[in-house]
């Protein structure tokens, strides 16, 4: 291979014929098809992304296998984040199942599709712990917890490349972004980031050692720079952590312009020393900004980059490309009447209606308003209450909301003809409708129950879309008041991409469910757990505060000096805002049931020696009138160690299953392992002393508590 063709095999160019969405997430590359099937054809590509389906593929790929020199595969990426054609909830509503086999069903079946329609590799899962629900991104991923930010990780991955890669029904997983991408200063998307390495090593990177250990075989570097070090040309985090520690054996591919963009953050001179110390640092291939095509081959005669270098990472490249099975058949997962046939199946639709219900979190049930009836009057009102625009949610490449099911048909498919239904959207999104108010009010005056669909619109969420405020926009708000201010009772169906902090009508509403942007399925999903047809299951993966102004605000936070207790009180000189306590108004891991739950005898035995266990138990009872999926959640907290540790952390979870009535034991078993932590010198350590213990419904419920101490050795 010529330098120029090694070159070519590290970038990664936009599809120039891409359609709708894929279009506006990424603008195509500058030259139009013809010219780009021309630059794969000399070698100028390895690949492109989020193009248009199996016939653009087709098109390209046949070109390079006549016409190439070397006939190197092309390689197809796009960004299939919550499914393909068949839409699921976003990863952060996924989430809120706590059930990972979902996550990894729901990836699987994302990969069969988009498997279909030519891709063979996914720039997902997003891996980022957000613990600032101001980063609009903090919808991809699986939330503020790093257990549960590892499972998910992990199952995503399984899902994506199932146990084949070369399959034709799988495609390459892309765990993103290396690292810390989600601490963002003040929550502003590409905005820098400053932690410990400690922090790193706790927080941020054991989800993506887990998404390695699942067998990921590609990863991409972040936008951000890290205590000064651009993740892009960061060589301790792409080399040393990556390849030495995590033992990584896949590629690295910088973000959209990442590397490029090395000069605006202050860190490279100009565009080819940007693509020196990317590629020096790590970074396999270049996307979007042409740096290595245009560098390299000078970079390597001037002996600024050894050629070893160039090729090692076309080694990995190329090694990709045949594990994917693209050299034995570079048309394997290239088929238009496949795009076709496996596109939006009935039983793929199933599994998305499941998992949207499943993502469903009831906050509130003041007076079991909910489940409801289906009969009566119901007045579905608010933004989202008959409209399809925002029910797939942001990062959606490939699939059109005018599928999608809107929460009044939902409503109307599960009552039929019993109930009357009507729809008054009362204002857009951010922006009032003239009359609006009025005819909600008209509405609501109208009916027995009100279903105010409000919160944020797709727009507001995901990529760039940081917010300084979390709470409900302003017009939507003023919907909520006049509408609550008639008296008939609401429940808030809420549309949010993030942890929002409700106020007023809406926090004091009779019921609120959050329902995230829940994909395909949405309206069928929301009426399912409405009328009680099945149970509500979802847990926050994200703390819901009190005030935006509480940002960052997570549940395993350190205690500080002068902890103060959760009550209405202001005690003084304690760690407690003017106007709020340090807690959240709904916690991590909080969500109600059409059941009630009641958390007793806790079994902790007192002590736990070295080399030995413990196992925690409590009973958990469902005292209300319908049965209910209880998430039962284990946390422990180190009461004293040489480096401080947080107020709690979730070790485990489990869900069960009560009838009314119904009593069962769970019980957990804790080893000296799940007490690790990082010691002084960052090494992994455990030391003897009090553990507290809570097998709890939440991450700020008592539940059932004890304590025991582990022996010394
Ligand atoms: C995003 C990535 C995405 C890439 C390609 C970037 O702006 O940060 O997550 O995969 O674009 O679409």
């Amino acid at each position: 291979m010529t330098i120029a063709e090694k070159a070519g095999q590290l970038s990664l160019m936009s599809a120039a014929w891409g359609g709708g969405n894929a279009a506006a997430l990424n603008p195509p590359s500058g030259s139009d098809f013809p010219q780009q099937i021309e630059d794969a054809v000399a070698g100028r590509l390895t690949g492109v992304f989020n193009g248009n389906g199996a016939r653009m593929a087709l098109a390209m790929q046949t070109a390079v296998m006549e016409r190439s020199r070397l006939k190197i595969p092309l390689l197809f990426a796009a960004d299939v984040i919550h499914g393909h054609r068949t839409v699921f909830p976003m990863p952060v509503a996924e989430a809120a199942t706590f059930e990972p086999a979902i996550a990894e069903a729901t990836a699987r079946i994302a990969a069969f599709e988009a498997a279909g329609a030519g891709i063979d590799w996914t720039f997902a899962p997003m891996v980022d712990v957000s613990r600032d629900q101001r980063w609009g991104r903090a919808a991809e991923g699986a939330g503020e917890d790093v257990l549960l930010n590892r499972l998910f990780a992990a199952a995503r991955v399984r899902g994506f490349q199932g146990n084949d890669l070369a399959s034709p029904d799988t495609m390459m997983a892309c765990p993103k972004h290396l690292v810390a991408y989600g601490a963002a200063e003040a929550g502003l998307d590409y905005n820098s980031v400053d932690l410990s390495e400690r922090t790193l090593r706790e927080v941020y990177l054991p989800p993506f050692e887990a998404a390695y250990a699942a067998g990921a075989m590609s990863t991409m570097a972040s936008f951000n720079e890290i205590a000064g070090i651009p993740s892009t040309a960061n060589d301790w985090l792409l080399t040393t952590v990556l390849r030495e520690e995590f033992g990584f054996a896949g590629i690295v591919v910088s973000d959209y312009t990442s590397d490029e963009e090395l000069v605006a953050h202050g860190f490279a001179a100009d565009r080819r020393e940007a693509a020196k110390l990317a590629l020096l640092a790590g970074v396999d291939l270049s996307m979007q900004s042409n740096l290595y095509t245009s560098y390299l081959p000078d970079l390597v005669a001037s002996g600024e980059v050894p050629m070893a270098v160039v090729d090692r990472s076309v080694r990995r490249i190329l090694t990709v490309k045949a594990m994917l099975g693209l050299f034995e058949d570079p048309f394997r997962r290239i088929s238009v009447a496949r795009e076709a046939q496996r596109s939006r199946l009935p039983r793929n639709l199933a599994v998305a209606r499941e998992a949207a219900r499943k993502s469903i979190v009831l906050l509130e049930n003041r007076d079991n308003l909910l489940p409801l009836a289906k009969t009566g009057r119901i007045a579905l009102i608010g933004p989202f209450a008959g409209s399809k625009a925002d029910c797939n949610g942001p990062q959606c490449v490939y699939a059109d909301n005018a599928d999608a099911v809107d929460l009044a048909t939902g409503v109307r498919a599960a009552i039929g003809e019993r109930a009357s239904v009507t729809v008054t959207p009362g204002t857009g999104i951010e922006d009032a409708l003239p009359g609006g108010i009025d005819a909600a009010v008209a509405a609501a005056n109208a009916a027995d129950v009100v279903v105010l669909a409000i919160g944020e619109g797709t727009a507001m969420a995901g990529e760039a879309q940081s917010r300084t405020d979390i709470r409900i926009p302003e017009p939507q708000q003023a919907l909520a008041e006049a509408v609550a201010a008639t008296g008939t009772p609401i429940v808030v169906v809420l549309k949010n991409g993030r942890a929002m902090a409700l106020h007023g009508a809406v926090r004091d509403a009779q019921a609120i469910l959050v329902t995230w942007f829940l994909g395909s399925e949405t309206g069928h999903a929301i009426a399912d757990i409405l009328f009680g047809d099945h149970a509500p299951s979802g847990r926050l993966p994200v703390s819901f505060p009190y005030e935006s102004g509480q940002q960052p605000y997570y549940y395993d936070r350190k205690a500080t000096g002068r902890p103060a207790p959760v009550s209405t009180e202001r005690p003084s000189y304690r760690t407690y805002w003017r106007t709020v306590p340090n807690a959240a108004l709904w916690p991590f891991g909080h969500g109600l049931t059409y059941g009630k739950v009641a958390y007793s005898a806790p079994s902790i035995p007192a002590t736990m020696g070295w080399n030995g266990s413990v196992e925690v138990a409590a009973t958990v009872t469902n005292t209300g009138r319908r049965s209910c999926e209880e998430l039962v959640q284990l946390y422990i907290r180190d009461r004293a160690a040489s480096v401080t540790q947080p107020v709690r952390k979730l070790k485990a979870f489990r869900k069960v299953w009560l009838a009314p009535g119904a009593r069962e034991i769970v019980r957990f078993t804790l080893r000296r392992d799940d007490l690790l932590f990082r010691g002084r010198t960052l090494e992994a350590t455990v030391e003897p002393g009090d553990f507290d213990v809570w097998i709890a419904p939440s991450a700020q419920d008592e539940g059932a508590y004890g304590v025991f101490r582990l022996e010394p050795a």
